[in-house]
């Protein structure tokens, strides 16, 4: 029997046989349900209480004695007909070991290549003369044979292993956890014929399927890395590193169909689909990184995927100031400003171009909210990762096929007003959500907390009072602080992002609102200083608190002082940050 048709038989059992056993008994829910459903629904995230992989091997070990008698089923069904093991040797001799990948043939080809790192099995290499580095991570490439044989081991893996994925929290512990799993059923089965040292091969590339991201899932797990970029196939995957910035990649797409399926698979964990009619999808992976996928018509040259990759361990306000994006003082003061001495917190809006770290500052900011207040955060995709526990994050989306349920961001924002919060944070203010949230900030809602797309203070301004967010100039006045945040490219240095002014609002009710500049950027000597314009918000925590005004200057010196002491101390994740700054206001009190 040829291959093909002896390999779509053995689906069509596999398949016939497991929808018999579902009629028959309603068993648990296959591997592949379940992990759609823990997509869907989040329980992925939610799952109780984290499971030692000891646990999980006694769970693991629960489920064998099923999955011996089902491996021993398929490979009965193997029997008789041509092996499946035969049929890739077959194969495999007519056709070329996989190909190397453009880049992986420019690296080996390089006479002098110069590794400047290696982590993990990562290695970064630099060719003279060539302006971008070379990102390389081995990836098992499958011939179009081995495909097939793996969709057969994944489909029947699928069926055989009925440990539910959301058991298992960690994804690195759920791949581990399958691929013994996967190996056992390649043991259990030798009448497939593979030989054992392909095991571990296909293992890889089941797994990667079932529960990663195909060929890119070891650059998804790469935490060092800021972006992943697919621009089409048989061009290289371009990254963006945090340390070395942009490089080319030895992983390819060989067509089309690889990336559209790649962003179904994404696309489908959230119930939705990319095609013709809908060709642009915006997503969040399980783990919280942003995805952006286009096919054609959009995209001329193929289909394209962006993936700006969630960091696990979030920058920190320590981190922004060991990085240089701020000054302590600055932070310090930024401190008061979100905390309010339990009297009045500031509103403010962080602007900024694309990618110039503003959200990533709201994240920091956000974490001097103290523990007793209510937060409500409004965002297109959900990004932030703020270590609170009162803590309500509400996410957009955008109309379903039939063009119904979308959920604006104002739609949200005049939800949040119902839901008592003490503070309310919209991501990115773009739209009518801008008038609701000053309208908020104007009927005493303090503390709240917001993105803008603009390049100055008073760019600010201009489009927050003009359309699309047209928010009439007299509700300026609930505005206390704008921030701006710049992404500079530094010869030396490289990429480096900067808060390079923070103003106030001022002339608001004289209708001539301006901007007053209370600390500004100095770009010779890379710091950020103090003006000499006196600083309205201090005032008006004189007034709120009673206290007088060198007492809330001491307060801020304190503060400062107290972040320099944290930074000196290594204590710098956005977790231990919290918690010491929140001991400091306990104390202080
Ligand atoms: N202060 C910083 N120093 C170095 N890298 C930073 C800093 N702030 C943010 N980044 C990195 O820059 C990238 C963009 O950051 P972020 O998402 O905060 O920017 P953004 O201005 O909100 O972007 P967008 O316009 O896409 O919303 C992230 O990968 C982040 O880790
Ligand atoms: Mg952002």
């Amino acid at each position: 029997m040829p291959e093909q048709d002896y390999l779509a038989e053995l689906i069509k059992k596999v398949k016939a046989e497991k929808k018999k056993e579902e009629q028959q008994k309603k068993p648990a829910a296959s591997v592949g349900e379940e992990l759609e459903k823990s997509f869907r629904t989040g329980e992925d995230e939610t799952a109780p209480g984290e499971e030692t992989m000891e646990a999980l091997e006694e769970i693991a070990g629960k489920e064998t004695a099923a999955e011996e008698a089902g491996a021993a089923a398929i490979a009965a069904e193997a029997k008789g007909s041509e092996a499946i093991g035969a049929v890739v040797a077959e194969r495999g001799a007519a056709e070329e070991a996989p190909e190397k990948s453009d880049v992986e043939k420019e690296i080996e080809r390089a006479a002098q290549k110069k590794e400047i790192t290696a982590y993990g099995e990562v290695k970064i290499y630099q060719i003279p003369g060539k302006p971008l580095l070379y990102y390389y991570v081995p990836v098992a490439r499958p011939t179009k044979a081995e495909k097939t044989v793996i969709s057969t081991i994944k489909e029947a893996a699928t069926r055989l292993i009925t440990i539910s994925p959301y058991r298992i929290r960690e994804p690195e512990q759920r791949k581990a956890v399958y691929t013994q799993k996967i190996l056992e059923i390649l043991r259990n089965s030798p009448e497939l014929h593979i030989p054992e040292r392909r095991f571990e091969f296909y293992a890889e590339c089941v797994v990667r399927e079932m529960v990663g991201y195909g060929i890119i899932d070891p650059l998804v797990t790469d935490d060092n890395l800021e972006e992943i970029m697919i621009i089409g196939p048989r061009k290289p995957v371009y990254l963006f590193h945090r340390e070395y910035e942009m490089m080319t990649s030895n992983i390819e797409f060989y067509n089309d169909q690889e990336v559209i399926d790649l962003i179904n698979r994404i696309a489908r964990q959230i119930g939705r689909r990319v095609d013709i009619s809908s060709p642009l999808l915006d997503a969040r992976l399980p783990d919280g990184s942003r995805v952006n996928a286009t096919i054609a018509p959009a995209s001329v040259e193929g289909a394209t995927l962006t993936i700006r990759k969630f960091r696990k361990d979030p920058y920190s306000m320590i981190d922004l100031i060991s990085l240089g994006t701020i000054s302590a003082e600055v932070a310090g003061f930024l401190w008061l400003c979100v905390e309010g001495m339990g009297a009045k917190p500031a509103n403010i809006l962080i602007s900024g171009g694309t990618s110039s770290g503003k959200t990533t500052t709201l994240n920091c900011l956000a974490s001097f909210i103290p523990e007793r207040e209510r937060i409500i955060t409004i965002e297109d995709t959900a990004e932030l990762n703020l270590p609170l526990k009162h803590w309500i994050r509400l996410e957009a989306r955008p109309p379903g096929l039939e063009g119904k349920g979308e959920l604006t961001l104002d739609i949200l924002t005049k939800n949040s007003l119902r839901m008592r919060p003490d503070r309310i944070i919209v991501g990115e203010v773009r739209h009518d959500e801008a008038f609701t949230l000053f309208t908020a900030l104007n009927t005493g809602h303090d503390g709240c907390m917001g993105t803008v797309h603009a390049n100055s203070p008073q760019e600010t301004i201009v489009r927050v009072t003009n359309p699309p967010m047209s928010v009439p100039e007299v509700m300026l006045s609930g505005l206390d602080i704008i921030i701006v945040e710049h992404k500079i490219h530094d010869k030396k240095r490289g990429t480096i992002r900067r808060i390079t002014n923070i103003s106030e609002v001022s002339g608001v009710l004289l209708r001539s609102p301006q901007t007053q500049t209370i600390f500004e950027r100095d770009p010779v000597t890379d710091t950020i200083e103090k003006t000499n314009a006196p600083i309205k918000y201090l005032k008006i925590l004189q007034d709120f608190t009673g206290l007088s005004r060198n007492r809330i200057e001491e307060e801020w010196r304190e503060r400062t002082i107290f972040l320099q002491q944290l930074s000196a101390r290594g204590i710098r994740g956005i977790a231990e940050t919290k918690k010491a700054t929140e001991l400091f206001l306990l104390e202080g009190r």
